[in-house]
């Protein structure tokens, strides 16, 4: 059994939907409410919230390899209760700022978690992404309002990935050989700026799409509302504040997991250009 969490997120739903298409299973998907996720027929849905580990032991009855989405309940007592249950391999979603920004805070509590998978006596496999590509809907509801979208660091490539990519490298390390392990730092196959990001979705839409090039510290108070003022800033600096060549990095490590080119954020927008509509 394999259980996947995050199912409803992009890259978790994508995961579940590549499990299931190459007949990998059985297959659970965690959410917190069961009815709302609507998962392909024969993937089980199972309820549980990380803010309360009691409830998600059930998930895990009976689960062989796991998927964690983390840093949302206690992590250590998340990986206990998988051990417990009989966990025997965890693909970890962490983030590629361990290696690019150790020192900021969020960076921190990823490679905290690392640690702890690493240290749980289960086997692993760590996944460390850039920036994704689905990080443009945070543009959708101005876009749909013909409002203008507001970006500080407007010309600053970062090479962004597919969620799709990211759930095809942890289908690989659940299902084959040799991925136990690894770590592997996953970007898409070409650096992106947010303003080519815009165009991209305005080709799609078919219509001009307001763009405005704003000052970090406007981005700063609209973005501290959110997330606080220490986490806006860490979005800052790994989105073009204080960038660095790890970061930059153009990486072919989703094509040598998977033998497929790594998506282009162009086929991510005409997949999903209903969103801005
Ligand atoms: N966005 C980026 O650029 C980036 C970069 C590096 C790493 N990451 C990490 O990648 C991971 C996956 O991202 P994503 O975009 O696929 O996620 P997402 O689309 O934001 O979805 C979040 C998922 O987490 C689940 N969730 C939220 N709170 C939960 C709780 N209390 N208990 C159980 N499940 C809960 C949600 O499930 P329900 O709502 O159905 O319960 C949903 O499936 C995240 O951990 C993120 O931190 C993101």
């Amino acid at each position: 059994m394999i259980l996947v969490t995050g199912a409803t997120g992009n890259v978790g739903s994508a995961l579940l939907q590549e499990l299931h298409a190459r007949g990998a299973g059985p297959l659970r998907g965690l959410t917190r409410d069961a009815v709302r996720a609507s998962f392909s027929k024969g993937v089980e849905a199972v309820e549980g919230d990380f803010a309360d580990v009691a409830s998600v032991k059930p998930a895990l009855e009976g689960v062989r390899q796991l998927f964690l989405v983390s840093r949302i309940g206690s992590d250590a007592d998340i990986l206990d209760a998988a051990r417990q249950a009989g966990v025997e391999h965890v693909v970890l979603v962490s983030s590629i700022t361990v290696q690019t920004h150790p020192h900021l805070g969020p960076a921190d509590e990823n490679l905290a978690v690392e640690r702890l998978l690493q240290g749980s006596g289960m086997a692993w496999t760590i996944l460390r992404p850039t920036q994704f590509a689905s990080n443009a809907l945070w543009w959708a509801t101005s876009i749909r309002e013909h409002q203008p979208v507001r970006v500080p660091y407007a010309d600053i490539g970062l090479p962004t990935i597919h969620p799709a990519d990211i759930a095809s490298v942890a289908r690989v390390a659940l299902t084959e050989s040799g991925h136990q392990g690894r770590t592997y730092a996953l970007t898409g196959p070409e650096r992106v700026t947010a303003r080519q990001q815009v165009a991209a979705i305005a080709v799609a839409l078919e219509r001009e799409v307001p763009f405005a090039e704003i000052s970090r510290e406007e981005a700063h108070r609209d973005m501290a509302v959110f997330l606080g003022d220490e986490a806006a800033d860490a979005v800052l600096d790994v989105t073009g504040g204080d960038v660095n060549d790890e970061l930059l990095k153009v990486r072919d490590t989703v094509s040598r997991v998977t033998g497929s080119p790594a998506r282009r954020f162009h086929q991510w927008v005409s997949e999903n250009a209903a969103a801005f509509r």
